[in-house]
C-alpha cells in the first residue's frame, strides 16, 4: 500500500491494480500549519488497515515535511469506523461541530472534530518509524 507520487495527495494502491481509495489533505489548506486528511477506501479494500496505514505517512508528512503545528480530521460521530481509525493512531477528541454538516437527507449533523499537536504526535510510537501497520 502507498500513496501515489511524492505529493501529499494520492490513491492508494496495493501494488499495480487500480487504485482502492483515496488519500487527501484539505487543498487549500495544503503548505499552512494547519492541515486536515479525510479518507475513503472502496469497500472491498477495508478492514485490512490501509486507511491507518495511510494516515500515519500523511501526518508524518504533514510534521516532519511541511512542518505543520496541527493535524485534525472531521467525521460523523455516527461513523464509527472512521472514528476507530482516528482513536486506533491516537488522534485526541477535542469536540462537536453541531449541525455543521448537510446529512445524507439534507438535514444538519454534527461532526467530531479530532486532531494531533507536533507535542502529541512525536509522543506517538509510529511517529519516526516507517510505514507500518496500525499499532
Ligand atoms: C472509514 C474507513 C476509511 C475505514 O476503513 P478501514 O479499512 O476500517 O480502516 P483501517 O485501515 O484503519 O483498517 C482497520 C481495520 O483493519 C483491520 N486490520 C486487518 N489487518 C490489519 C493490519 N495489518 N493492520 C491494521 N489493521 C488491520 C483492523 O483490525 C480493523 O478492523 P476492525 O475495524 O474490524 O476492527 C472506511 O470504512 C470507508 O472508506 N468508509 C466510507 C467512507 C467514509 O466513511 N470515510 C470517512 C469520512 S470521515
Amino acid at each position: 500500500m502507498a500513496a501515489a507520487g511524492g505529493s501529499a495527495r494520492g490513491d492508494l494502491r496495493a501494488g499495480k491494480r487500480p487504485p482502492v481509495g483515496r488519500q487527501r489533505p484539505a487543498p487549500h489548506q495544503l503548505g499552512a500549519t494547519h492541515l486536515e486528511i479525510g479518507y475513503w477506501i472502496r469497500r472491498s479494500a477495508q478492514g485490512r488497515g490501509f486507511v491507518g496505514e495511510a494516515v500515519q505517512l500523511l501526518t508524518r508528512l504533514a510534521f516532519q515535511e511541511l512542518q505543520a503545528n496541527r493535524v485534525q480530521i472531521h467525521m460523523d460521530p455516527r461513523n464509527i469506523r472512521s472514528r476507530n481509525v482516528a482513536a486506533r493512531l491516537g488522534f485526541v477528541y477535542e469536540g462537536t461541530l453541531r449541525c455543521c454538516a448537510p446529512g445524507s437527507d439534507g438535514q444538519p449533523t454534527d461532526r467530531h472534530v479530532v486532531a494531533l499537536v507536533r507535542e502529541e504526535f512525536e509522543a506517538l510510537p509510529w511517529a519516526q518509524g516507517p510505514a507500518g501497520p496500525t499499532p
